[in-house]
């Protein structure tokens, strides 16, 4: 049976700053959403991380179906109303638009979509991160993908040894989808080339090189691009189909412990380790940290199971620890060199206005 899965997220408001989305926003969304069951959708799933809900579809209506991004779009709209009536902040930040207009890319809400033909044993993930950009999932990819270290597949079993096709975007052309393809292994140093570079250059989608089954879906919005000014970060979300030809679950999730550095954190302006969190949890520190979360399903005939949260389990409490001491130790140097994004990725304006009033009190010495 042929199936799609549409991963949706935004921040449409949330208690205390941008901290998490209120219980009856969330309830909100969720009834919505719920009356879509059995007419447009098989099943769905609401959650959150930080500041944003994630909305998980399962339907037969094929990417980028106006229906499925209609309800989604109405689903954040009606949430909004709730926001509004609680004076929660940033009541429908992330809706950019006063209409809909067939698509919801383009319009706000991030959004990562799979269509397959569902296997027997069909698991996947669904992984969102908060405080921080689609960049941020550019090494655990192609750590999980790519590199033996990780994915021990790799060499172990036939079909993934034969590699994947990453399919990147460059996120800062904004006329128009500006993508390459690479495949690895032959490929992996121009990707790597590619992928160090988290602000612009995105992992959109990853395929395996067997079959050219789909496997990997990121949300790649670029809210700056589309609202011309800064409005929040691009908080991503992505779904992973695992196990048999894919790399499995644990192979995705392990380069998660390294808590590599990315942009986000504070006013989108800052760098700090990707904390992998519970799903749910709500933001704190510094407005962050830069914060994870990744819960496992299964889906058969288009009906989920419950989600199993990987990052709920002793080993990640150890490693959030670890995590800790290092946003410590580059918190400790505030806004200096590395702590802060350069000017070109700084969210907030005001530095410019400020460098300006300068520029005119700099005297040229005499020699
Ligand atoms: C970062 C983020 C927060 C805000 C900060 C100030 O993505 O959402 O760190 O930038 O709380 O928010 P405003 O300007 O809304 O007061
Ligand atoms: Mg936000
Ligand atoms: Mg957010």
């Amino acid at each position: 049976m042929k199936i799609t899965l549409s991963a949706i997220k935004a921040d449409i408001g949330s208690i205390g700053g941008h901290i998490i989305p209120s219980d009856d926003l969330l309830m909100e969304v969720e009834d919505y959403i719920d009356k879509a069951v059995g007419d447009l959708i098989f099943d769905y799933f609401i959650g959150n991380i930080g500041d944003d809900i994630t909305i998980l579809l399962s339907h037969e209506l094929g990417s980028n179906s106006e229906k499925i991004h209609r309800l989604a779009w109405d689903a954040f709209l009606a949430g909004t109303e709730i926001a509004k009536e609680q004076g929660l902040y940033g009541a429908g930040q992330d809706l950019l638009s006063d209409s809909f207009s067939g698509n919801i890319c383009g319009l706000g809400p991030g959004i990562a979509e799979i269509t397959f033909d569902e296997r027997e044993n069909e698991s996947f993930l669904l992984i969102a991160a908060d405080k921080t950009e689609p960049g941020a999932f550019n090494l655990p990819l192609y750590l999980g993908f790519a590199d033996p270290m990780y994915n021990s597949g790799l060499i172990l079993a036939p079909a993934i040894g034969k590699g994947f096709s990453f399919t990147v975007i460059d996120v800062s052309h904004t006329e128009g989808d500006r993508v390459i393809e690479l495949v690895t292994p032959e490929e992996v140093y121009d990707l790597v080339a590619l992928l160090r570079d988290n602000g612009r250059f995105v992992v959109e989608s990853i395929h395996t090189r067997t079959t050219g089954a789909h496997t990997v879906a990121c949300s790649t919005t670029r809210l700056r691009n589309i609202a011309g000014k800064y409005v929040g970060k691009d908080d991503p979300i992505m779904l992973i189909r695992t196990q048999k030809d894919f790399p499995a679950t644990g192979e995705i999730i392990a380069p998660y412990e390294i808590g590599h550095i990315v942009a986000g954190f504070m006013r989108g302006s800052h760098t700090g380790p990707l904390m992998p969190v519970r799903a749910g949890s709500g933001i704190s520190f510094f407005d962050g940290p830069p914060s994870v979360s990744c819960l496992a399903f299964c889906v058969h005939n288009g009906i989920l199971t419950e989600p199993s949260d990987l990052f709920d389990h002793p080993y990640w409490d150890w490693v959030r620890n670890n995590i800790c001491v290092k946003t410590h130790e580059i918190r400790r140097q505030g806004f200096s060199g590395a702590a802060m994004l350069p000017y070109s990725d700084l969210e907030y304006g005001g530095i410019t206005v400020r460098m300006e009033q300068l520029e005119n009190k700099f005297k040229i010495r005499g020699r």
